[in-house]
């Protein structure tokens, strides 16, 4: 069993590794229902607490999925999910780019929120969220008014916990002065390091906890994505275009003797990488696979010496990986 720790100052106690569903839509391959509700509750049952979706993963697809899975084990699971990426047609937002060569279209306001919230509950089957995130901020909404709508739902019964994600930490600042965040979300790993200098340093002042999107790379990490199939959502990545996958190969290939000489897998050694990074620091890797859930879930009895960190640390160091990143 996954030991447990306070997610940040103001949170319970949850599993050091969490889970994240996206995985479950098809983003990275196909995904039949059956096997990922058999993935999801024996995520749960590793300990791998909380749960990550988003209303938009899967059009809410993703959120009814989580909600069927964890209904006869709703007390042993926290629910976290997100809002603010615009997917319903008929509903309006303002033009976000990313960096993955595509636009999204992000409404992060009051009205939105309270519209969103109401049909997260409906889709997870609950009557309260354990964590509701601000997927990314809305660039024509203060984020202060974003957030004060988010604290209506806390107070109103509907939300325990507050988080962010894809945000700066000037805006995490401005959003924790009008209600306590407990988590912020963000992509966070080997192949990019930045968020150790850029958010870290302000989350760990206000005790916010650091939950690493993406920790293994889409994947890339594990040394086992050889060719995308066929509408694979990473071919959106310019870190998975050929000629960039190929340089980023060369790049990390000391990776897996590492991972050898000490008998782990290249994905548990990402993991403990990243947990060693700090206790506050809560990874959500997605699979398919519940054989995998039993694999990532030991990167957290992992001890890597200052020796190996200081090499990973050298051979690794944040910039390396070559591509443009979403935020
Ligand atoms: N806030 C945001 O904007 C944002 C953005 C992206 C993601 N997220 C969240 O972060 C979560 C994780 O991110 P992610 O799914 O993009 O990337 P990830 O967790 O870094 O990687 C998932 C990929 O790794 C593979 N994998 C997992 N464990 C493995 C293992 N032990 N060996 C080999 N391959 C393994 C999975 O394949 P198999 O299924 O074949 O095992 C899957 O293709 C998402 O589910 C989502 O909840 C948030």
């Amino acid at each position: 069993m996954i030991a447990q720790r306070k997610l940040g100052k103001n949170g319970p106690p949850v599993g050091r590794i969490g889970y994240g569903a996206m995985v479950l839509e098809g983003f990275y391959g196909a995904s039949l229902d059956d096997q990922a509700i058999r993935t999801l509750r024996h995520a749960i049952e590793t300990g791998m607490t909380m749960i990550d979706t988003a209303d938009a993963y899967g059009n809410g697809h993703n959120e009814t999925l989580l909600g069927n899975a964890v209904k006869p084990i709703r007390d042993q699971a926290f629910l976290c999910t997100k809002f603010g990426i615009v997917f319903d047609e008929e509903e309006t937002g303002s033009d976000v780019p990313t960096g993955w060569g595509f636009s999204l279209n992000i409404n992060g306001t009051p009205e939105y929120a309270a519209k969103c919230l109401e049909k997260s509950l409906r889709r997870l089957n609950v009557d309260v969220i354990d964590l509701w995130y601000l997927h990314f901020p809305d660039p024509k909404t203060p984020i202060e008014e974003t957030v004060g709508a988010m604290a209506e739902a806390v107070h109103g019964g509907k939300v325990r916990y507050l988080g962010l994600s894809n945000v700066t930490a000037e805006q995490v600042r401005q959003a924790h002065k009008i209600h306590p965040i407990t988590a912020v979300q963000y992509e966070y790993s080997l192949w990019r390091r930045e968020a150790a200098t850029t958010l870290l340093p302000t989350l760990r002042e206000l005790g916010i906890a650091l939950v690493p999107w993406a920790p293994l790379g889409s994947g890339f990490l594990s040394g086992k994505v050889n060719k995308l199939e066929e509408g694979d959502f990473r071919a959106n990545n310019p870190r998975y275009s050929e000629v960039n996958l190929d340089l980023n190969r060369d790049r990390f290939a000391p990776l897996l003797d590492i991972s050898e000489e000490l008998y782990l897998t290249q994905a548990q050694l990402a993991l403990a990488w990243l947990l060693h990074q700090g206790d506050d620091i809560f990874p959500i890797p997605g699979t398919r696979k519940p054989q995998r859930i039993d694999e990532n879930a030991q990167a957290a009895e992992v001890q890597l010496s200052k020796d190996v960190l200081r090499q990973i640390n050298e051979l690794f160091p944040p910039g390396i990986a070559e591509g443009a990143t979403l935020v």
